[in-house]
């Protein structure tokens, strides 16, 4: 079986609501450089392909029911690729993956921070790229609500490509700075975009030279049909939430079909689910640590993460049973999460736990071969090439996995002993060689 590729979502103080709560957590971690310094070494030393910084351009949520956003971290947080540059010097292998929205920037600021991103790290870097969500992002940026759908796709296609376009303004033997001849550059070696599409005019070219790497490592994020269709027309990786095994293997199965439409093999795209280990020396070990985790959840976010589905449960006996949503408001948004918690028969404190752990994405909890045992299942199956770990709290999260979960892996010879190149292309593996002949 070919080997697992592994990025760790470096969200915050971790993934769950109340990590910051933690007493293993440093409350005032996501604003502090030394926090994330910490975490990207653990990780290096586990070596993960990268480190992943997903992004919002807002304090994201609505304040229901009242008090639940005071009780959350999201309020003070670094800008992705200022942290990622930072930490470009003080890591040697690990990729550097940071979000950019492409509904709220212009393509030529992405391309010029991405690529000078990958210059600062030696061929590292790497461009999550979304179209973003949240109403609240959009009052941030002139607009009074979410963009349509629709222009949020075709503008975020159009702008990939004016990035590449500009990524490629330079060969890579185009700067001579000949002293002697006092040349510079040479001109045939210049490439100048002349973009004029239906959102961007952009001339070009860009004024940094050439990736280390040919071009940044281009991630997405997006589950609908044209989120899958510019996945495959361009990107190298994948991110996706799939909590069960059949949606993993359908998503990956039509992610991938849509390659040969753009000339592309299957072998030119990673796709990785994210996955919430949490991880201990023995199975009663991890259940422990998932309920101190669970235990730290205040009932007013916890309700919070039901509110848009259910309304608000605030006035209900947290260990009573769900109540049927007789809203109209919420009836049609509700179904899903109803028939959860029937079919699980939750109350309405284990609804909001369940809900809440793993924001939609799947949790394993167990030892460390448990965990192994489900990223190779899911493997074999061709749901899964890597994964996106999304730790529960950080640095234990990461630490937990590099002492406890990697070895497993080596030990099965799923994953690699020693980084095999210098930049996150050459780790990933993706060459870029076969997309430029077509290009
Ligand atoms: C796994 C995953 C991670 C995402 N991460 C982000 C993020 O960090 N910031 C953001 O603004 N949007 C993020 N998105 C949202 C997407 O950009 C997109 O707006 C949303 O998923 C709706 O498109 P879709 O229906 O194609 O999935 C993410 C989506 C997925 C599925």
């Amino acid at each position: 079986m070919a080997e697992i590729k592994l990025g760790l979502s470096m969200f915050r103080m971790g993934y769950h609501i109340a990590a910051w709560r933690h007493p293993d957590v440093q409350a005032d971690g996501s604003m502090d450089f030394r926090h994330f310094l910490r975490v990207t070494t653990a990780a290096e030393r586990g070596q993960f392909d990268l480190v992943f910084m997903a992004d919002e351009l807002a304090i994201r949520g609505r304040d229901n029911p009242p008090g639940a956003l005071v009780r959350q971290s999201n309020g003070a947080e670094l800008e992705p690729i200022t942290l990622l540059a930072a930490l470009a010097p003080m890591t040697r292998h690990i990729g550097l993956v940071a979000t950019g929205s492409t509904t709220y920037s212009e393509p030529f600021n992405l391309a010029r921070q991405f690529l000078s991103l990958d210059h600062l790290s030696g061929g590292r870097a790497g461009w999550n790229v979304v179209t973003s969500w949240g109403a609240e992002d959009a009052l941030n940026f002139g607009h009074l609500s979410l963009p349509d759908y629709a222009l949020r796709y075709e503008r975020a296609g159009e702008f990939v490509d004016v990035v590449r376009g500009l990524w490629r303004s330079w060969d890579a033997d185009a700067f001579l700075r000949d002293k002697r001849s006092g040349l510079y550059y040479d001109p045939d070696k210049r490439h100048v975009l002349d973009h004029k599409g239906k959102y961007f005019a952009v001339r070009g070219p860009l004024h940094v030279a050439r990736s280390p790497q040919d071009e940044p490592v281009i991630f997405c994020a997006g589950d609908s049909e044209p989120g899958r269709d510019i996945a495959a027309k361009c990107a190298d990786v994948v991110f996706t939430a799939k909590q069960e095994l059949d949606d993993a293997r359908a998503f990956y199965a039509s992610v991938k079909s849509r390659l040969s439409k753009y000339g592309r093999s299957a072998d030119e795209l990673i796709i990785m689910p994210g996955l919430m280990p949490i991880v201990g020396r023995t199975r009663r070990e991890a259940e422990a640590k998932h309920d101190a985790l669970q235990a730290l959840l205040d009932p007013i976010v916890g309700l919070a993460s039901l509110y848009d589905r259910l309304g608000d449960l605030s006035g209900y006996p947290l260990d009573g049973p769900v109540p049927e949503p007789r809203d109209p408001a919420f009836k049609s948004r509700a179904e899903v999460m109803y028939r959860q918690a029937q079919r699980e028969n939750y109350t309405i404190r284990q609804l909001y736990q369940a809900v809440a752990l793993g924001r939609g994405h799947r949790v394993v909890v167990g030892t460390a071969a448990d965990i192994v045992d489900q990223m190779e299942s899911w493997q074999a199956a061709q749901a899964a090439d890597g994964y996106n770990i999304i730790p529960s709290h950080l640095p234990s999260g990461i630490d937990d996995f590099v002492d406890l979960v990697v070895p497993e892996l080596q030990r099965r010879e799923l994953f690699r002993r020693a980084y095999e190149g210098k930049t996150l292309r050459e780790n990933l593996g993706l060459a870029l060689q076969k997309r430029w002949n077509r290009d």
